[in-house]
């Protein structure tokens, strides 16, 4: 029987997790259906208990629900339980439901194996200090950083991330104004401010000679902060595009146990052709 997976979401007609994963279904050869599903915001738990009752096998969660995934879930993964979000649910053979995070390294891997950014010793900086930002910090950590900067419009936030933190690595926070005169190797952006049309406003000075600035979201045109890091002279300037496949290959791995080629999944994307 083919099994079924789906992303739940709302909005979720844009999605392009569905694309993905049939793509990745197709190079495998595995027999998999993968759906949207637009969920509703006053049952959550509604939806994903309809899901397992047809025979759902797994669910990628997006926004607004990975903060609501995380609490309905008694089984967590430890990247999951530190991320309080959960973007990829799996349903074993009894029906039991278990949560993962696979956002934090699909960024790492989109950076490090798709672009060849080294980690080990480097300064970074996170900018923002919500769910896309929490999401990301443990893997971020675990990669040998010489110090990871969260900043934050509400500086009260970043440093509040910053100590739930403290015991995973050297990480500290601080306001968006109060990054006086570090400098970045590479700097991230965690914000919804490209929703707005607008990049966080940061010093110019903050980004290294040749520092990358990476932006977690992703469109069609250079979003406004990839522009930022174009016109300050970053030696690269990277959207979220990567990381989207590299955390959606890390749920099939999840589900499937078979890890996909992302590289012909991202080119496809990017051109237009998914
Ligand atoms: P998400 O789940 O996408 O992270 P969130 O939890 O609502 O969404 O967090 C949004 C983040 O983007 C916050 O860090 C927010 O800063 P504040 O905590 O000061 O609100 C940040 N953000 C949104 N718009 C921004 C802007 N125009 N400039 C700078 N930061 C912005």
């Amino acid at each position: 029987m083919t099994d079924r997976y789906a992303v739940i979401g709302n909005p979720i007609a844009h999605s392009k997790s569905p694309a993905i994963h049939a793509a990745f279904a197709h190079q495998t050869e595995q027999d998999m259906d993968y759906g949207r599903i637009l969920g509703d915001p006053d049952d959550f738990a509604g939806d994903v208990r309809a899901f397992v009752a047809a025979g759902g096998r797994g669910l990628n969660v997006t926004v607004p629900f990975k903060e609501r995934a995380w609490e309905l879930l008694d089984d967590l993964s430890d990247r999951a339980r530190a991320a309080r979000a959960v973007n990829t649910l799996m349903v074993s053979d009894g029906g039991i439901l278990h949560g993962d995070n696979t956002d934090g390294i699909g960024l790492i891997r989109d950076l490090a194996e798709n672009q060849g950014f080294s980690f080990p010793g480097r300064s970074v900086l996170l900018v923002g200090a919500g769910g896309a930002a929490r999401g990301v910090l443990v893997p971020l950590l675990e990669t040998g950083v010489a110090a990871l900067t969260i900043a934050n419009r509400t500086a009260d936030k970043a440093h509040a991330l910053a100590d739930a933190m403290r015991a995973m690595g050297p990480v500290s926070g601080c306001g968006l104004n109060q990054l006086w005169d570090q400098r970045f190797d590479l700097i991230i952006n965690a914000t919804s401010s490209g929703l707005h049309g607008a990049s966080p406003s940061l010093p110019s000075h903050c980004l290294a000679e040749r520092g990358w600035v990476y932006d977690m979201y992703y469109a069609d045109t250079p979003t406004p902060f990839c522009r930022w890091g174009q016109e300050r002279g970053a030696r690269r300037v990277l959207d979220g595009l990567g990381m989207l496949v590299e955390q959606a290959a890390e749920s099939f791995l999840l589900w499937r146990g078979l890890r996909p080629d992302t590289v012909p999944v991202i080119k496809a994307l990017r051109e237009g052709q998914l």
